[in-house]
């Protein structure tokens, strides 16, 4: 261990930090794989996409006796998935790369599922299991990115905890139902 410099020197830091300016936040240091880094992060993009189309579906779909705290609780995710498509296409930019809007394909790209449902509880459940794919899909990216990109693993973990509470939410909703 004695060996092992725990940091570069600050001449080189330096020196490094002068190549490339035109590369701006990806730096010599960025030890991942940008191009893999992008598509996985347009993966997450069109994850976010579908699940805010989905759920802008069920707010203005949603009717019946209980539909009232439902749809609010829909529209509220909605935007929130907006606001992660938003951070995720920041950061793709930030790594040089270019955020994937393209309506074709969309679906392939996203790993959760569009389904319209047909009754409030459909969507419900419809959308708890588009949280839980999130959720899986998500953790993998996290432990994927690690060390590699942290600032690509914190906002993910931050996305990632919040798709917890949209889980959470949605299965106290299927309770009250009942
Ligand atoms: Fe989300
Ligand atoms: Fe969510």
């Amino acid at each position: 261990m004695a060996d092992k410099p725990f940091l570069t020197d600050i001449k080189t830091l330096r020196e490094r930090a002068r190549k490339h300016i035109e590369n701006g936040a990806v730096t010599e240091g960025y030890v991942g794989d940008v191009t893999t880094a992008v598509k996985i992060l347009n993966e997450a993009l069109a994850t976010e996409i579908v699940c805010v189309l989905r759920y802008k579906r069920h707010y203005f779909m949603a009717s019946g006796i209980n539909a009232e705290g439902v749809a609010a609780e829909f529209l509220q995710h909605a935007n929130e998935e907006q606001g992660h498509a938003d951070l995720i296409a920041q950061r793709i930019v930030q790594l040089k790369g270019e955020p994937n809007f393209n309506p074709d394909g969309l679906l392939t790209r996203s790993h959760a599922e569009y389904v319209e449902g047909t009754s409030l509880v459909d969507m419900i459940k419809e959308d708890l299991v588009a949280e839980r794919i999130a959720i899986d899909s998500y953790r993998e990216m996290i432990n994927y990115f690690g060390n590699d990109d942290p600032t690509s693993r914190r906002m993910l973990e931050g996305i990632l905890a919040m798709e917890e509470e949209h889980a959470d939410d949605l299965v106290n909703l299927l309770d009250d139902m009942h």
